[in-house]
């Protein structure tokens, strides 16, 4: 039996800066893909995971994701009075039932590393799951870290999700090498094309040991002049195993103007309400 898998780490400390001026004020997390925020869907596919707690790593201009995962009674009670039952479900569950939600500052934006360091004193020394809310991964079944937590709770494994990239993408992700077994071998944050180990590229889900805090703790700054997370994975590698974990469905990078735009189109095609018209509408302005 293995340390159960029960907390999620939300970093969501950024600055979002490629959704600028739409994020100068609301946080890149609370965009929606159809009507959903784009951290209401992270959270249900942790749920999904069988996650039990949430921990979320914001900064002082992202109180709306807190509030979004809060009680809101006015609205609550003026729905009730209205008798608008499914509109009150849909405010009162944005947090799924029988989840707990705690918040952590990072002060400054020093990197994803330092934001998943900052959590520690929540997390504490435990294995926990790291998941970036704009890796929107689109997977109608059981969801990418529910996979990713049944194979740590079967084999002990810790886990990346990792995509085949394009190699002159290499320089936008922390791209691993595999040895003969399958267990990542190396990796390397945002690799130039021509030196990038392999075209594979991790993306936003983790299932990580407890002693990445230390290593966090320790590692120097890197790429941009930040703590990347990529670096102190790295540093574990000598004494721990990490497989790569290549999840079924496709992944939206909605942190992306481009990425943001096809994951709408694809939930708003599929949606009951206004998918056939939409379609219909997509049809006739190709
Ligand atoms: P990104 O690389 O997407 O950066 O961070 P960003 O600031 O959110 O967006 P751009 O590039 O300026 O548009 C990946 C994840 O790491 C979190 C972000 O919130 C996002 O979930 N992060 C990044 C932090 O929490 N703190 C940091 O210091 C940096």
């Amino acid at each position: 039996m293995f340390m159960p898998i029960n907390t999620v780490v939300l970093p969501v400390a950024g600055l979002g800066t490629r959704f600028l001026p739409a994020t100068k004020s609301i946080p890149k997390e609370m965009l929606p893909v159809l009507d959903k925020p784009l951290i209401q869907l992270a959270v249900e596919e942790a749920h999904k995971a069988g996650i039990q707690h949430v921990v979320l790593v914001t900064s002082a201009s992202k109180r709306a994701i807190e509030d979004h995962f809060d009680v809101n009674f006015e609205l609550e009670s003026t729905l009730e009075s209205r008798q608008k039952l499914a509109m009150l479900d849909a405010v009162r569950s944005t947090l799924p039932q029988g989840m707990t939600l705690s918040v952590v500052r990072q002060p400054k934006a020093l990197g994803l590393g330092h934001a998943v360091l900052c959590a520690y004193p929540i997390v504490g020394d435990k294995p926990f799951a790291v998941m970036l809310p704009d890796d929107l991964i689109d997977d109608l079944d059981g969801g990418c870290l529910a996979d990713m937590v049944a194979l740590y709770n079967k084999k002990g494994a810790y886990s990346l999700a990792v995509e085949e990239v394009p190699r002159d993408k290499t320089d936008k992700y922390g791209v691993v090498s595999l040895n003969s077994d399958g267990q990542i071998m190396a990796m390397v944050e945002k690799p130039k094309p021509e030196v990038a180990p392999s075209t594979l590229a991790v993306v936003g889900r983790y299932v990580l040991p407890a002693e990445i805090f230390q290593a966090l703790a320790t590692v120097q700054a890197g790429a941009g002049g930040e703590i990347q997370l990529t670096d102190g994975i790295a540093s574990l590698l000598a004494t721990q195993c990490f497989y790569p974990h290549r999840f079924k469905g496709t992944r939206y990078d909605c942190g992306s103007k481009l990425g943001y735009l096809q994951a709408n189109v694809a939930f708003g095609l599929r949606d009951v309400e206004i998918g056939t018209s939409f379609q219909a509408w997509l049809q006739d302005n190709k």
